[in-house]
Formats: structure tokens, C-alpha cells, sequence
């Protein structure tokens, strides 16, 4: 088990002979880690790699989708990155059928990561058996958080076991004057938002059975148009200002106690931890009603554009060595608010959120697939488009359920 200070990282880097020996192996780096907490992690890979020798050139674009159609369009440019972020997810799987990409089967072998990463994870790095991606982190994108001194004035004494308990609860803070659901009004967080309601109201069986649906009649069920109904009955809860609003900043209306509830990812973690505010005692957290809530295991992957040129080679290989050695990724997931992807590490005293998380993570009954691994990107898409719309417009649940119907047919 490894728990190393700054000073262990630097002479175990220098031990595991990247030290000034290797030439400055020149990095660029495409990622979408723009917010306080996100900078603060990748400063972490980021000052690791160039400990190891190399040189980091960092190309940070907001915005997931922003980030990945760039990524796509440079490899398909013929100008592409080192190194570029994706989820753990199908959405490189396309440019890895293409050829398009190195894969790191040589670091792989000498890090055992056939033993060391967790199997919902190797699934969607390892492609017909070779290492296509390096994944960095696992994040659940699906936690509802809460400003306990929000709670607390309203008289929310404890965390909702369900949908009835959700709303009571958010009744409440309403009419204690805060803003009962911090939103950020874009088409991904309102898309996560939907996917929370849809396995904690639904139930994971009727998440898995919309994503795995080819002729969509699950969406005409009567059970998915109460998730629709529940899912578009949040509205009254989140204000005027959510359009556009990035989701950090949703977070730190949770963090100045402006507003209750978030539902986002765990990586909000690294919004509290930037405000210095402690879980269990700033603020709460829980992945789903009650302890055998289903907990969504998704995360990050870099991707490493193929090359013939050796320089840009030995670039890749020592970026993958790097991030995913025991020292870094203690110190990278501890700033992101995510879980090593090696279980061989010690991440010392884990907040009452991660110690969730690592529980459900030994629990596979409680595992389930994020839908960026379960819907091809095009797929995704189309169900994203439906949903934000549905939140935006007085669309009926009986339309949108057509429309869903129709995206899941294909
Ligand atoms: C997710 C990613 C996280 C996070 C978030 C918001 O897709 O897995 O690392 O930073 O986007 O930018």
C-alpha cells in the first residue's frame, strides 16, 4: 500500500529511473479540467510528469463535448495531440476501430494493470485485448449533494429515501427562502440529472432496460413516463438563472449556502475541497435511496493518438507510466473527489463520501454502467437532444416519450 508526501513522489519518480536521464519527452495534453477543484488534480499529473523528466503542454478546452470533438478533429486532421481525455466510455471506440490510436499493451504488462484495475473499468480501456486507453480515475457522475446549513434551516433532519421524501424535502428549503436544486443549465447536467432520477425513481432495472432497448417501447412503459413526470416536476425547483450555467458554479451555491440540493458527479468533491469544506460536516452526500443505492462507475481515460515518431512514443508511454502510478494517482484522485483505479493504494482517511464509494465499488450488485458506456455517442446524443428539451419547453411526457422511442430504435 502507498501513502507518499510530495518529497516521496519526487524520489520514487527519480527511483523508478525518469529522472533527469530521459530526454524532456514533449506532452500535449488535451483535457476539459477548467474548474477550481479540476485544476488543482491535473496540476497533480501534471507536475508528476515533469518530475519524471518530461515536458507538459497543457491544452485545456471547456467542456466535455468541446474537448472530445476536438480531439477527433485533430487525430482526423492529421494533427493530433500526445495525449487527450475521454470518459471511460464508447466514446473513443469508433477512432480506436479506426486504427487511429498507440495503445500502451507495453506499459500495461510492466504495471500488471490486468491485475490492478478494477473489471468494469479494464472493460472499456482494454479493446480486442489491447490497452487502447489509460484510465486516470473512477467517478460516479451520479451523487446528489447538499449544504447541510441549507438543511438544516429548513428543517430537513434527515437524507430522502425516495422520490416523495426528494420532494418534501426540497418543499421545504423552498419555503425556507434558499434555492432548493442547483442546476446547470446545459444539456449534460440536465442529462444527469435525468439519469439519476431514472435509476433511483425507476429503479436500475428500468435504466438498464431504457439503454439496452432497440425497439424503445420501454419509453412508452407507464413506470419511464413517471420518471419523465418526476424528472420534469424538478423544474419548479431550480431558478431562472440555470441556463448556461457551468457546474462549478452550481456547486458553490451549495458551498456560500445559497441552495439545498446538486445532483452531479463526484468530482464536485474537488469544488468543496478547494473551499476547504468538509464532508459530513459542510455538506452531505449520497449516490441513491438508501445503503444499496445502484452506484454509476464511470471516470476518466487519456487516449494516445497513434505516431510512428519515437519521441512521441516515449511520450505517451512515460505520461501512462506516470498517471497511473500508485504516488500519483493517490495525489490526483485526493484533489479530483474520485477513486484510484488501482486497488493497491492507500488514499488514508477517506471522507464519508469516498468510503461510500469504495464500498459500493467491492459491491458488483451495485454496479451499473454509465450511459456513455451503454449508448454509442451518436445514440447518446440523440437522447441527450430529447431530454434537454423536454426540461426546456412544455413539450408533454407523452411526446417526449415518442421521441425517446424513436432515438432508442435508431
Ligand atoms: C466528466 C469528467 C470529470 C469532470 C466532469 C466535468 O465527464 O469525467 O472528470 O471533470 O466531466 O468537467
Amino acid at each position: 500500500m502507498h501513502a507518499l508526501t510530495k518529497h516521496g513522489l519526487a524520489v520514487l519518480v527519480a527511483g523508478m529511473g525518469m529522472g533527469g536521464a530521459a530526454l524532456a519527452q514533449k506532452a500535449e495534453v488535451v483535457h476539459w479540467w477548467t474548474s477550481g477543484g479540476e485544476s488543482a488534480a491535473v496540476q497533480e499529473l501534471a507536475a508528476a510528469y515533469k518530475a519524471a523528466g518530461g515536458a507538459w503542454v497543457d491544452t485545456a478546452i471547456s467542456g466535455g463535448e468541446n474537448a472530445r470533438n476536438t480531439t477527433i478533429n485533430r487525430i482526423a486532421g492529421g494533427n493530433a495531440p500526445t495525449v487527450a481525455q475521454f470518459n471511460t466510455s464508447l466514446q473513443y471506440h469508433e477512432v480506436v476501430l479506426e486504427g487511429m490510436l498507440n495503445n500502451m499493451d507495453a506499459v500495461a504488462k510492466e504495471g500488471n494493470w490486468d491485475k490492478i484495475l478494477p473489471e468494469p473499468i479494464k472493460k472499456f480501456v482494454k479493446v480486442d485485448g489491447h490497452y487502447f486507453a489509460m484510465p486516470v480515475n473512477i467517478h460516479n457522475p451520479s451523487w446528489f449533494w447538499y449544504s447541510k446549513a441549507v438543511l438544516a434551516k429548513a428543517g430537513v433532519k434527515a437524507e430522502p429515501q425516495n422520490m416523495s421524501e426528494f420532494f418534501a424535502a426540497l418543499d421545504k428549503i423552498k419555503a425556507s427562502g434558499a434555492i432548493p436544486l442547483a442546476l446547470g443549465g446545459q444539456a449534460w447536467q440536465e442529462g444527469i440529472l435525468f439519469n439519476a432520477i431514472l435509476h433511483t425513481s425507476g429503479g436500475a432495472d428500468l435504466y438498464k432496460q431504457f439503454y439496452s432497448s432497440t425497439d424503445g417501447k420501454v419509453a412508452q412503459s407507464p413506470a419511464f413516463k413517471k420518471v419523465l413526470s418526476d424528472f420534469k416536476r424538478l423544474k419548479a425547483y431550480v431558478d431562472p438563472g440555470s441556463p448556461n450555467r457551468d457546474w462549478n458554479v452550481a456547486t458553490a451555491m451549495l458551498i456560500s449556502n445559497k441552495a439545498g440540493f446538486q445532483v452531479m458527479g463526484d468530482w464536485a468533491k474537488g469544488e468543496f475541497a478547494v473551499a476547504k469544506q468538509t464532508a459530513g460536516k459542510d455538506f452531505g452526500c449520497f449516490p441513491g435511496w438508501g445503503a444499496k443505492a445502484p452506484y454509476m462507475l464511470e471516470g476518466d481515460v487519456f487516449v494516445f493518438p497513434k505516431s510512428k515518431d519515437p519521441e512521441v512514443i516515449k511520450a505517451q508511454q512515460l505520461f501512462a507510466r506516470v498517471a497511473t502510478s500508485p504516488a500519483v494517482q493517490v495525489a490526483f484522485n485526493t484533489k479530483k473527489g474520485s477513486i484510484p483505479i488501482r486497488t493497491d493504494v492507500d488514499m488514508g482517511a477517506l471522507d464519508i463520501c469516498s468510503q461510500q464509494g469504495v464500498t459500493a465499488l467491492k459491491d458488483p450488485a451495485r454496479h451499473l454502467p454509465a450511459p456513455t458506456q451503454l449508448a454509442s455517442p451518436e445514440k447518446k446524443g440523440l437522447l441527450d437532444d430529447a431530454v434537454t428539451k423536454f426540461w426546456n419547453t412544455d413539450q408533454s411526457v407523452d411526446d417526449v416519450a415518442k421521441v425517446l422511442a424513436a432515438a432508442l430504435k435508431g
